[in-house]
């Protein structure tokens, strides 16, 4: 039995994490710190909520709140997502509470007694209309590497490439948008270049790192090793630990990596053995793994071992399985930069197991990949439902009911122990080299074998002709099956724990891998069993507009857009265009507190607004907090009841035609908040009177073969569009209302079709 050290990267608390985030650090470690406790290693995994840095201020002055309330929010947001997911960290703490602020305040003074800081004037941008210095992603720009538009002051998300001031070209101030200047300030400073040596002799042995590490590494290395700021001009962080310092504080990197330390500390605190820690960190012998996204690479191979040499007594990381990225639409997913798919949201709808399964299958440990529902939804359904959960299920069911209990035998055969062993001493290799995408393949494959091994030996004609035999052959599968839920279990550990108690079984991960080897018990009472994967259907609409977007890509996407902004430009839709529609997200919602029907919410437009509506017959509060919605962005501002409304909500309402059911309209796609639903074209107005509005037509009805049914039949121009959609109707005529690029305004549920938008 060894220990192990689980770090995993701390997510920033100015947004809330999604399936990137999850699939690239998050989930990684967990599968990793439950191989290793199955194995009986003595495993901590440390790690918790980024909440210092530009990050934080930036969506902070966005909200017009203060940085504590973003960095909390999101903590809270994040650590439920992250628990609910069943991901077990020891502890997942904060970097914003006393603990951690004090060791990295001592690793500060420390690395300053032994002459590894130093203060002088460095350039820094400031900018001149807003009278500030402009730390880290206050400034945008022009990536010098790459080319990328709009990357930040600090990293660019395109390359990975880390930048000093001075590096971007064409900057502006994220304020104000005028360029700013250079001016010098003091700053303290790690000095990297007096650790070279050291640190290139640590790098050298590590040929079991990933390529990407390795280069992206080495890439870093080439430039040299400069002195590094490691304080900034703002005031929310860790305080310098020195006299005449209060308006700096120390920057987010240094601080950030020092909480797999302090976390570490925390935990010992907590669990009564304030000491602990020393075993994990000053035991040479003890491999530590830092499980991150590939732009964290440096700040983990480069700056954090500096820091811990600098420090002197600490170990230094054994590993840095550093994933790709997960991709969607052909993008980045990113909180900041849209495209989204949060882990609150996915969690409202699917299992944990199940979205654990999906992300293990398309893992981006050596290269980017590709999410799609389309392909979640084959690869639940068919794989994990239709080859793993069938087979755990035939066999449970058909043992349950023909014996009762596991069935009398002499021992597995020896060809299925061979199986079993062959695949397990596989999957071990896997699971030790962090290849977790190979890993749950071996699983698989087990399974697959475990189905064709049923098949062929006919149970269902056997237990006819030959009980005692056909009793041999379940015992066998018993066998399969209880190897395959220990195996799994690191992937989908509530669905293997289920599995285990209907075998009779209990306390998997007491049991371990161990329990691989021992064959089953003749006599064991099973339980009744029940299917633990069901199949998933992802919403029509979803999958729709995901084709849409695919197939735009693959054949011209700007033809396509074209042709939408010819369709409705050309003709004359002059009311329509007098509206200005925007996707927004509902980021908070309470009570109006003088008016009993109303809600009172804030919505993400690209901005905040506030917004007063009048939904709560129809709507709770719960199925309206962070819902993509349309708003009519230009609507005056007025007051209701008090409260300023600045736009509204669009929705679906079919009462003046004989109905009863009000929905709220939504983007069929997951594009970002701000977004514009205008089919292509610039609004004519910046502000408009609500008689304006009902100028318009809008209605939502069905589409169906090129047509859509809004009480008459209209032709609607466009491919892939949702089964129901929101329509301007003008002359006879129907336009889908869209974004001109393949995301529709449309309804979750049935209405009856010709419904009004207002
Ligand atoms: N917050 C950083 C990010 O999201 C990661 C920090 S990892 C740590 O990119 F080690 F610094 F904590
Ligand atoms: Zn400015």
């Amino acid at each position: 039995m060894s220990k192990v050290l689980v770090c995993v990267a701390w997510p920033y608390a100015n947004g809330v994490i999604h399936l990137g985030h999850m699939a690239g650090s998050i989930l990684p470690p967990d599968i990793f710190s439950r191989y290793n406790r199955l194995l009986g290693n003595e495993v901590m995994m440390v790690g918790g909520s980024d909440q210092h840095g530009t990050p934080i201020t930036v969506s902070a002055e966005k909200e017009g709140v203060s940085p504590e309330v973003i960095a909390d929010r999101y903590h809270e947001i994040n650590k439920k997502a992250i628990e609910d997911m069943e991901v077990e960290y020891s502890l997942f703490t904060k970097t914003h509470c006393d603990n951690h602020i004090e060791v990295v305040q001592d690793v500060f003074l420390k690395l300053l007694e032994n002459g590894y800081l130093t203060t002088h004037e460095s350039n820094q941008y400031y900018c001149p209309q807003c009278s500030k210095f402009l730390p880290d992603r206050y400034v945008e720009g022009i990536c010098p590497e790459c080319g990328a538009q709009k990357v930040r002051g600090d990293q660019c998300d395109a390359c990975g490439k880390t930048f000093e001031t001075g590096d971007l070209k064409d900057a502006y101030c994220v304020h104000c948008h005028s360029a700013p200047e250079i001016r010098p300030t003091e700053h303290y400073f790690l000095k990297l270049g007096d650790l070279n040596d050291r640190l290139l002799d640590y790098l050298a042995g590590k040929e079991w790192w990933r390529p990407n590490v390795r280069s992206f590494t080495t890439n870093w290395l080439k430039d040299g090793l400069h002195d590094r700021a490691i304080t900034r001009d703002m005031e929310w962080g860790v305080p310098i630990p020195m006299e005449g310092w209060d308006s700096k504080v120390i920057y987010v990197w240094f601080d950030a990596v020092i909480g797999y330390l302090s976390a570490s500390k925390e935990y010992s605190q907590i669990i009564g053995k304030p000491d602990y820690w020393k075993e994990f960190w000053m035991d040479p012998e003890v491999r530590h793994y830092y499980f991150l996204g590939k732009d964290n690479i440096p700040f983990h191979s480069i700056i954090w071992p500096s820091i811990l040499m600098a420090y002197g007594g600490l170990t230094l990381p054994y590993d840095i399985p550093a994933n790709e990225y997960l991709m969607y639409k052909g993008g980045k997913f990113s909180k900041s930069r849209g495209g989204a798919i949060d882990m609150p949201t996915v969690l409202s709808k699917y299992d944990p197991d199940i979205i654990r399964f999906y992300l293990s299958m398309v893992m981006p440990d050596t290269h980017d990949s590709e999410f799609s529902w389309e392909d979640f939804q084959t690869k639940v359904n068919t794989e994990l439902v239709g080859n793993l959960g069938n087979y755990y299920h035939r066999c449970l069911s058909f043992t349950r009911k023909n014996f009762g209990s596991v069935p009398q035998s002499e021992g597995v055969s020896a060809e299925i122990s061979k199986a079993i062993a062959d695949a397990f001493s596989e999957y071990r290799s896997c699971m030790d080299g962090c290849d977790f995408k190979k890993a749950i393949k071996v699983v698989m494959e087990l399974s697959h074998f475990g189905n064709r091994y049923f098949d062929s030996m006919k149970p269902w004609a056997l237990v006819k002709t030959d009980k005692d035999a056909c009793g041999k052959v379940l015992y066998d599968n018993l066998a399969v099956v209880k190897a395959l839920a220990i195996m799994a279990w690191p992937f989908m550990p509530k669905a293997s724990e289920r599995i285990f108690s209907f075998m009779g079984l209990s306390d998997l991960e007491g049991c371990g891998y161990a329990a691989i080897d021992v064959a089953p018990v003749s006599g064991t009472e099973l339980a009744d069993p029940v299917p633990v994967f069901s199949k998933v259907e992802v919403p029509k609409e979803i999958l729709d507009a995901e084709k849409g977007i695919l197939d735009g890509k693959a054949e011209e996407p700007k033809k396509k857009e074209k042709k939408e902004m010819v369709t409705v430009s050309d003709g004359p839709f002059k009311d329509f265009r007098k509206l200005d529609i925007r996707v927004a997200q509902i980021t908070s919602i309470e009570d109006h507190p003088d008016a009993e029907k109303l809600y009172l919410m804030k919505v993400d437009v690209g901005e905040e607004r506030q917004i007063v509506a009048g939904l709560k017959a129809y709507y709770s509060k719960e199925e309206m907090l962070g819902r993509k919605v349309l708003c009519l962005y230009n609507l005056k501002p007025a007051k209701l009841r008090g409260q300023r409304s600045e736009g509204m909500l669009l929705a679906a309402d079919d009462e003046e035609i004989g109905g009863s059911t009000v929905l709220l309209l939504k983007p069929s796609a997951d594009v970002p908040n701000g977004t514009k639903m205008n089919c292509g074209m610039d609004s004519s107005e910046s502000r408009i009177e609500y008689k304006d509005f009902t100028n318009a037509i809008l209605k939502v009805g069905s589409f169906k073969d090129g047509k859509v049914n809004v009480g008459d039949v209209l032709d609607v121009d466009g491919d892939s569009l949702p089964e129901r959609i929101a329509v301007v109707v003008e002359d006879g005529k129907a336009v889908p209302v869209s974004d001109g690029n393949g995301c529709y305004a449309t309804v979750d549920r049935e209405i009856t079709d010709g419904a009004n938008v207002r």
